[in-house]
């Protein structure tokens, strides 16, 4: 879905999304899928450095070779050595013994002092298939005492295969009655070490799909709609640079996302539809103004002309005028500058905190001359305390003085103007009553427009009807609100006459 803002035609299609490759439209998804992958080839050269410290397996089954020689010697009786099977020597153990070997894939052979084999035990077929090159191996490996040393050697059976080799003495009290030899085949712990290998290539390879996957996924969900929002934004400075007629920006609505994505797609649309209401509004307001200035402009062109041909005592009534045309046009042309710096005055203006009560004193003291000369009574009633708010008080005080001179202006002689203050829960509400003639049915809804003034004819030229605009703007420009209704005597008669105008003002405090 598309926030669609200020609007010629046809520039819709350019914003249907095309076909893209995320990898080489996007460095931030290049970003995130390297700085991914980066961590996970950083924790396998972890692994694989540990792994290397670490003893190599070869390493460790020596060192359990030894163990195991030792073990098996412990077993052997030394007196049963010589018997022509030494099978006996190891007493009921054997076939447990047997077992062991078997499974651990060890050949076990026992020698007796003099390096003859008197039993071996072990899978029958050695892995280089020539189990006499491998008894003969460690006949000599006992013979050169290096049982004794539990020395682990790596030898080379006759096709080539690779053992590991240990021993141990089978010692009679310090007398060394025999030898036990252990071989393992070398190629077993290779074949280990390559089913590791390979178990961690494949894990090796499953995490980096696994990362290279959820890199993209994450990616996607965070370049692609970036990538769309600035899109957005750069077509809408393209398509309105140097153009004099505002184009469509038109920014993805990704306000669903309950992320910092969504709250920028939904703070750039806000603040595209801002700044569009505002030219709209400057817009509406330049428009406003010419209307507004056309008029005395004709009556000055028909004034001019008819003066031409008037005799003196017309010329008179004509140059009148003319007089009071220029003069509204004066009234309307400051006026007008005023409202139009208003809102670039008040950005710059400071907000203080100030006395809402004090503010009403000094407005009703400021205003109270002018009642007066009227025979108009203005009254006060405010709160007792202060009631501080945070704003700019000289603009609210511009509020309150077009409020209560209106209020003054449309009231006559014996007439009151009431100024009332209170604080309702976390708003401070001003209203400013009257007692004069209310305001006309048909003119409540526009009272708040620009230029819009239902002045007596007599009163021509004096006002431009921009008072309450004004009002309004600076009060919703503190957060508050404005609305003006008739005073009635009773809700049981509606059509009955007004007895005034009462204009409420409400602002945060
Ligand atoms: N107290 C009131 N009683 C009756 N009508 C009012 C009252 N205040 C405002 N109005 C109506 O609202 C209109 C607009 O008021 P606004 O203050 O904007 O303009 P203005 O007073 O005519 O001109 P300006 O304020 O520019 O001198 C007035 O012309 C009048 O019709
Ligand atoms: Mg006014």
């Amino acid at each position: 879905m598309l926030t669609d803002q200020l609007i010629p035609e046809g520039l819709g299609a350019a914003s249907a999304p095309p076909e893209r490759s995320l990898w080489r439209e996007s460095p931030l998804a290049r970003r995130i899928v390297l700085f991914n992958l980066l961590a996970i080839l950083l924790l396998v050269a972890g692994v694989l450095y540990v792994d290397h410290a670490s003893d190599s397996l070869s390493r460790q089954r020596g060192r359990a070779l030894v163990t195991e020689a030792g073990l098996i010697a412990a077993l052997v009786d030394p007196a049963r050595l010589d018997e022509s099977t030494a099978a006996p020597a190891l007493g009921a153990p054997a076939d447990a013994l047997r077992e062991l070997a078997l499974l651990n894939g060890l050949q076990v052979f026992l020698f007796d002092a003099n390096a003859e084999l008197r039993l071996r035990l072990g899978p029958d077929d050695a892995p280089d298939g020539n189990p006499q090159a491998l008894a003969a191996r460690a006949a000599r490996f006992a013979r050169n005492g290096a049982t004794a040393r539990t020395e682990v050697l790596e030898v080379s059976g006759d096709a080539g295969a690779r053992y590991l080799m240990s021993g141990a003495p089978i010692s009679d009290g310090g007398e060394i009655r025999g030898h036990v030899v252990v071989a393992s085949a070398r190629g077993e712990i290779e074949a280990l070490a390559q089913t590791d290998r390979r178990r961690t290539t494949k894990i090796v390879v499953i995490a980096v799909l696994v990362s290279l996957g959820l890199s993209l996924a994450l990616a996607s969900t965070i370049a692609i709609p970036l990538a769309d929002l600035a899109a957005a934004a750069e077509r809408g400075r393209d398509e309105n640079a140097g153009n004099l007629r505002a184009a469509r920006i038109r920014i993805p609505d990704l306000t669903d996302r309950q992320d910092e994505i969504g709250r920028l797609s939904g703070a750039l649309s806000g603040l595209v539809s801002g700044l569009f209401e505002r030219i709209a509004r400057n817009e509406q307001f330049a428009s406003d103004v010419s209307h507004e200035i056309k008029n005395p402009l004709a009556s000055l062109r028909s004034a001019a002309s008819a003066l031409r041909v008037a005799k003196p005592d017309q010329a008179r009534e004509l140059i009148e005028v003319i007089e009071q045309d220029v003069s509204r046009l004066d009234r309307l042309v400051s006026d007008i500058s005023n409202a139009s710096r208003l809102d670039s005055e008040m950005v710059r203006e400071q907000e203080a905190p100030f006395d809402l009560v004090d503010l009403c004193a000094k407005i009703g003291e400021h205003m109270e001359g002018l009642a007066d000369e009227r025979g108009i009574r203005l009254t006060r009633d405010v709160p007792p305390a202060p009631l501080v708010m945070h704003g700019l008080e000289g603009r609210l005080a511009q509020v309150l003085v077009n409020l209560v001179s209106n209020a003054v202006s449309f009231c006559g002689p014996g007439d009151s103007v009431s100024i009332v203050v209170r604080r309702l829960g976390n708003r401070a509400v001003i209203m400013v009553g009257d007692t004069g003639p209310g305001i006309p049915e048909d003119a409540i809804q526009k009272i708040f427009e620009r230029f819009f003034s239902s002045r007596p004819a007599g009163e021509f030229g004096k006002n431009s009807g921009l008072g309450l605009a004004i009002s309004r703007q600076i009060v919703e420009a503190h957060g508050g609100t404005i609305h003006a209704e008739n005073i009635t005597a009773t809700v049981h008669d509606p059509g009955s006459a007004p007895m005034g105008a009462r204009f409420v003002v409400s602002l945060p405090v």
